[in-house]
């Protein structure tokens, strides 16, 4: 071997040498800025510093490939001048090249290096980046994750030919540690983003699910509950352990406890829609409306099983139906009473004119007295009848309260229930507010008070009538207590006295309360009772003085 051959020998072993230190540096340092952690601005950075610091390019610009978008977008960059890389997360303006554009596309689409010693010569070469004049020779390699594209990096230089075949093989090397840790951000990063999407819809389902109006449970194949929500917890009204404690009565099926309730019906294939009354273990019952859909639900099948309370619901259903066929029941007898009026005042008088012609004793006299009282009687029932079914418009006036309590009981002093040891006391507040209201129909008020308080009182009592001013739904209101001694009412009965026609009297018509309530409601006032069965009753009556929010006004 000459010297001369031997000495190129070893210029080039040594360069190899160089060139393998070289390669070994490169890739530790990329391994140990990359070890760091899975951050994908950190990772452009790390590679575009790297590269710029150990091959001395002039310009250093990493793309990443957006597959969806089939684009290329410039991620991180670097200028010589500049002592550390820039992150361009959007890309930066005007810095993305479409699949096939330019330098870069073609490298991305090829997934090929391509080394350009001179730009001018090279059509692939667009001159339209800010650096455009300035280049003289580009390298550019792609970042590979296997065999996929995920990115290319780009090196450019001011001079001609800058860069050798082992920059570009060193390079390629790189990039593909480089590529490989990308692709594994990326699917991270991607995973990650997955993640927070998924955790954020299920606390938004969690949420829905806890606030959700009706009640929600979830129960197995056994019936057991596996979840149920707030309004569940609300609704049972007892912790969990007496869940089991819950009757379920429905229409279809005997009693049952919830448990087998869920089993066996709410559960079944396809699920059920059915109505029931659900009894808690206080005895507290509720009509709920049931709806389940059974499903297989990760190899297991379960049942979403929504309840919703419809107790209110029904009881309004229940009692627009009775009020209803009350008020048709109403229309059909006014007319019938309207009819039998004319008649009946005829007979009364007939019966009267007869009594007073004739002369008779003994039975008949008896029987045509008879005849008058029950005339009498019926002519008061088909009254009372009309006026709560024609309730005549009321006229509201100024009046004074104490007045009017005090004409009643005056008119109701020949009232010979009055005779039977009734002791009468009466309150009259001296600074009592003046009303609107309709002179006539307070009477008929008091007066009917009045009328079932010496009823209750048949062997006698005290019968209290007390005026005060007061107050309703903070607006100044004046209030009357009617108040007995009497027999009192039944607590049973208590909640039945202002239905119309109930009575507990032999001769009685059941309409006096409803009048009172119908009066005093019209007055946009309250009525109510309150009795000690035994000891006695206590009516009260408050009513706005004004029909509008007019001031307080004494009466004089
Ligand atoms: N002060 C009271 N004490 C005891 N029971 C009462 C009293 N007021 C009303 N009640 C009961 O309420 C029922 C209904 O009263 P309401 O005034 O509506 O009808 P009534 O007195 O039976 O008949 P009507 O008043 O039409 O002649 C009465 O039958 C009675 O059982
Ligand atoms: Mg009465």
């Amino acid at each position: 071997m000459s010297d001369a051959r031997s000495g190129a020998t070893a210029a080039h072993l040594h360069s190899s040498i160089e060139e393998l230190a070289l390669q070994a540096a490169v890739m530790r340092r990329l391994a140990e800025s990359l070890s760091g952690g899975l951050n994908l601005e950190k990772v452009c950075k790390v590679v575009v510093d790297l590269v710029v610091e150990e091959i001395g390019a002039l310009n250093c610009s990493l793309y990443l490939v957006d597959g969806g978008r089939k684009e290329l977008a410039l991620a991180a960059a670097r200028g010589k001048a500049e002592s550390a890389s820039n992150f361009y997360p959007d890309g930066g303006t005007f810095k993305k090249f479409a699949l096939g554009e330019g330098v870069c596309g073609w490298v991305a689409l090829e997934g090929r290096p391509l080394l350009i010693d001179d730009v001018q010569q090279d059509p692939r070469f667009i001159q339209s980046t800010a650096l455009a004049g300035e280049v003289r020779s580009l390298l550019s390699v792609p970042l590979l994750a296997g065999e996929k594209v995920v990115g290319v990096i780009n090196l450019s230089h001011t001079d001609l030919g800058a860069f050798s075949r082992s920059n570009e093989a060193l390079l390629s090397l790189a990039s593909r540690h480089a590529g490989i840790t990308l692709s594994n951000v990326q699917l991270y990063t991607r995973l990650a983003e997955a993640h927070h999407k998924l955790r954020d819809s299920e606390r938004r389902l969690r949420e829905l699910f806890a606030r959700a109006n009706d009640a929600i449970l979830i129960i197995d194949a056994t019936g057991h509950i596996v979840d149920a929500n707030q309004k569940w917890e609300e609704f049972a009204g007892v912790p969990r352990e007496g869940w089991d404690k819950i009757v379920v009565e429905s229409p279809s099926s005997e009693t049952q406890s919830l448990k087998d309730f869920l089993r066996k019906e709410a559960s079944v294939r396809g699920g059920v829609t059915l109505e029931a009354a659900l009894v808690r273990p206080s005895g507290l019952s509720s009509v709920v409306e049931i709806s389940s859909k059974a499903f297989p639900f990760e190899a297991e099948e379960v049942c979403l099983v929504l309840l919703r309370d419809v107790t209110e619901r029904k009881r309004l259903a229940e009692q627009l139906i009775k009020s209803e066929k009350l008020a048709a029941i109403g229309e059909v007898t006014a007319a019938l009473a309207h009819e039998v009026n004319n008649p009946l005042g005829a007979l009364y008088n007939a019966v009267c004119l007869l009594k007073s012609d004739l002369d008779l004793t003994g039975d008949n006299a008896r029987l045509l007295d008879v005849a008058v009282e029950e005339a009498a009687h019926l002519s008061e029932i088909v009254n009372d009848f009309l006026s709560f079914a024609r309730f005549p418009h009321a006229r509201f006036d100024w009046n004074d309260l104490n007045q009017q309590v005090s004409n009643a009981l005056f008119l109701m002093k020949r009232d010979e229930r009055m005779g039977r040891h009734i002791e009468v006391a009466t309150e009259f507040a001296p600074d009592l507010a003046a009303a609107q209201i309709d002179r006539s129909q307070f009477q008929e008020v008091i007066f009917n008070l009045i009328s079932n308080a010496l009823d209750a009182m048949k062997h006698g009592g005290v019968l209290t009538l007390k005026t005060y001013n007061a107050s309703l739904a903070g607006r100044p209101a004046v209030g009357l207590l009617v108040m007995d001694t009497g027999v009192g009412i039944p607590e049973e009965l208590q909640d039945k006295v202002f239905a119309p026609f109930f009575t507990t009297k032999e001769i009685g018509t059941g309409l006096g309360l409803p009048i009172v309530k119908r009066i005093v409601e019209e007055h946009r006032g309250t009525v109510s009772i309150e009795s000690a069965p035994g000891s006695g009753t206590k009516v009260s009556v408050v009513v706005p003085i004004s029909r509008e929010d007019t001031p307080w006004r004494q009466y004089s």
